[in-house]
């Protein structure tokens, strides 16, 4: 029987999180979820730190009174910002976040080059620095924010003549062709296709939706 407190939120700054749910869905199809994306102040990831620290524990507040048993954080912006703080806040609750998938790229691809695409906040944070740290000694890492992306995919554009000429521009800062591109915000799988159409065939393309929703079995498991 469910109980009131059986619900995992699933939390981005707008649609992002959908592309985390269904891998959720997908690994733990008996589960009842709880999403709120809070489209009306997207995209967190060209604010500041401290705005979205805030707007992530109003958020975790809002889902929270609704009965949880986990909150998973399907927004690599607002787990830069603040999953540190909310674990603290937090301490019995599961609390996931999902990070750009670079573990997962080097793996693939040892010795490759690599893309990492992101929001500016995304890639300035010391979360990701760490984990750059941690690759950049067997991969060649190439750090690509892609501000405006976002709010393409939120107006319903992910796939338009729009997002193409964005994504020309933008990949065209890159040194090289990479082997492999990380989708570093949950926003960015609904754009795969054109940003696959306009790299060019070749080029594998990798979100940690999958690992993410991975964790939550295991953590709510371990719980
Ligand atoms: N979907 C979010 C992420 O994974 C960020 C989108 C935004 O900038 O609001 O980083």
């Amino acid at each position: 029987m469910n109980t009131k407190h059986d619900y995992i939120a699933v939390f981005d700054s707008g649609v992002g999180g959908l592309s985390v749910l269904r891998h959720l869905r997908r690994v733990m199809p008996g589960e009842r979820y709880l999403y709120f994306g809070d489209s009306a102040n997207a995209p967190y990831g060209t604010k500041t730190k401290e705005d979205v620290k805030k707007l992530t524990f109003d958020a975790a507040q809002r889902l929270i009174s609704r009965g949880i048993k986990a909150l998973v954080v399907a927004c690599n912006t607002a787990t830069s910002a603040a999953i540190h703080d909310l674990r603290i806040a937090y301490p019995d609750l599961v609390v996931i976040g999902i990070e750009p998938a670079l573990k997962l790229a080097a793996e693939r691809f040892p010795g490759g080059k690599l893309c990492v695409m992101a929001t500016p906040m995304t890639l300035r944070e010391e979360k990701f620095a760490a984990l750059m740290r941690r690759y950049e000694e067997v991969c060649h890492v190439q750090k690509l924010p892609a501000p405006g992306l976002v709010e393409l995919v939120e107006g319903g554009k992910a796939d338009s003549p729009e997002t193409d000429s964005l994504l020309k521009t933008l990949f065209a800062t890159l040194e090289s062709t990479p082997d492999a591109v990380v989708l570093g915000c949950t926003h960015y799988p609904f754009a795969a296709k054109a940003i696959s159409r306009v790299l060019g065939g070749g080029v594998t393309l990798l979100d940690g939706g999958q690992g993410t929703a991975r964790e939550t079995r295991r953590r709510l498991a371990e719980a």
